[in-house]
C-alpha cells in the first residue's frame, strides 16, 4: 500500500485556494490543484513547484460552471489516484449581474454549490477512510434569510449580487451538515469561514457598487491569502477536526453558525434538490 495522500483543492490558482494547495504540498500531500483557466492554473502549479522544494502538484481542470467539466474532473482524479483523502471546495465567486452556468443555473448558486456538491458526490466512493472534506463559506452566511426553494435560481425577484452570495454560502454549510451524514468509514465533512481576505476575491469587476468601494477600503486591514489559508489548513490536518463532522469553523476553532445554517430539514431539502438538479440521484 502506498502512503500517499492524495487531496483536492478547487480555485487553487489564486488567493486563498493557493496558498491552501501551497500548504498541503509542504505537508507531503499529492494535490490536484483545479482551476478553470489552463495558463492560470499551469502558472500557480509552477509557483507551488517553484517554492516547495518536491512538491507532487497537478493541475485539474475544472470549471464549476459546467457540469461536464465537473464530470471530466472527477473522473480524471479518479484515473490518476486510487483514493482521495482530502477535498477542499474552495472556489467561489460574487456577481453583480446575474448571469448563468452552462446548464442554464443562476452561476452564484450554481458554481458555489452546485458544481462542489456534483464534484463531491462523484469522488464519495473514492473517499479513503477518515476522508476530510472542507467546504469554503462565509460569515457572509448571516446575511441570508434562509433559502428560497420556489426560487433558487433567482429567476423570480430582482438579481442582487450580496444576498446571492449569502444564500450560496448558507448552502455551503447546509451541504456540509447534509454530507457528514453521509461519510462513512470516520469521514468528515467542515465548513470554514477564512476570514476577510485580500485576495482576488470581488475585485476584478465582478461586483460592483458600495461591496467593491468597501472591499477597496478594507484592502490594508485584510489578511493575506496565507493567513487566510490557515483555518482550511488547520481544518484539513489537525486532530481537533478529525471528529464531530460538520461544524462550521473560523479563526481554526468551531464557531456557532447562524440560526438558519443549523436547519437540518433545510439541509436534507437542499441535498434532495442539487441530487435532481445535477442528476446524481
Ligand atoms: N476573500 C475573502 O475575504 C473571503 C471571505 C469569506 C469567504 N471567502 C471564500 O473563500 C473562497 C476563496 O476565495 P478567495 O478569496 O481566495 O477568492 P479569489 O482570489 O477570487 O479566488 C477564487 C477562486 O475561485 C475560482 N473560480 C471562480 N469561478 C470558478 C468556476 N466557474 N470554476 C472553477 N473555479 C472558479 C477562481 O478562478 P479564476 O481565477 O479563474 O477566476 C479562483 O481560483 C471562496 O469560496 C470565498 O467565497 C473569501
Amino acid at each position: 500500500m502506498s502512503n500517499e495522500r492524495v487531496a483536492v483543492v478547487t480555485g487553487a490558482n489564486v488567493g486563498i485556494g493557493l496558498e491552501t494547495a501551497r500548504g498541503l504540498a509542504q505537508q507531503g500531500y499529492r494535490v490536484f490543484m483545479a482551476a478553470r483557466n489552463e495558463a492560470k492554473g499551469q502558472a500557480a502549479v509552477a509557483d507551488v513547484q517553484g517554492s516547495v522544494p518536491g512538491a507532487q502538484v497537478e493541475l485539474l481542470k475544472l470549471d464549476l460552471a459546467s457540469l461536464a467539466s465537473v464530470r471530466a474532473a472527477a473522473a480524471a482524479v479518479k484515473a490518476k489516484a486510487p483514493q482521495v483523502h482530502l477535498l477542499v471546495n474552495n472556489a467561489g465567486l460574487i456577481l453583480s449581474e446575474r448571469q448563468e452556468t452552462e446548464d442554464g443555473f443562476e452561476s452564484t448558486f450554481g458554481i458555489n454549490h452546485l458544481g462542489h456538491f456534483l464534484l463531491t458526490t462523484l469522488l464519495m466512493d473514492s473517499f479513503a477512510p477518515g476522508v476530510r472534506v472542507v467546504n469554503l463559506s462565509s460569515e457572509a452566511h448571516r446575511m441570508s434569510k434562509g433559502l428560497d426553494f420556489d426560487d433558487l435560481m433567482r429567476s423570480r425577484r430582482p438579481y442582487q449580487g450580496m444576498p446571492a452570495y449569502a444564500d450560496s454560502k448558507l448552502a455551503n454549510i447546509l451541504f456540509t451538515r447534509s454530507l457528514a451524514k453521509r461519510l462513512k468509514g470516520g469521514g468528515v465533512a467542515h465548513a470554514v469561514h477564512p476570514g476577510v481576505v485580500r485576495s482576488g476575491f470581488a475585485a476584478d469587476g465582478d461586483v460592483k457598487g458600495a461591496f467593491a468601494v468597501l472591499v477597496k477600503l478594507g484592502g490594508p486591514f485584510m489578511l493575506t491569502p496565507a493567513k487566510g489559508a490557515r483555518t482550511s489548513l488547520h481544518v484539513a490536518t489537525s486532530p481537533d477536526a478529525a471528529t464531530d463532522s460538520g461544524r462550521y469553523w473560523a479563526r481554526s476553532k468551531p464557531k456557532r453558525p447562524a440560526r438558519a445554517a443549523q436547519d437540518d430539514a433545510a439541509a436534507e431539502q437542499l441535498w434532495s434538490v442539487s441530487e435532481a438538479l445535477v442528476g446524481s440521484a
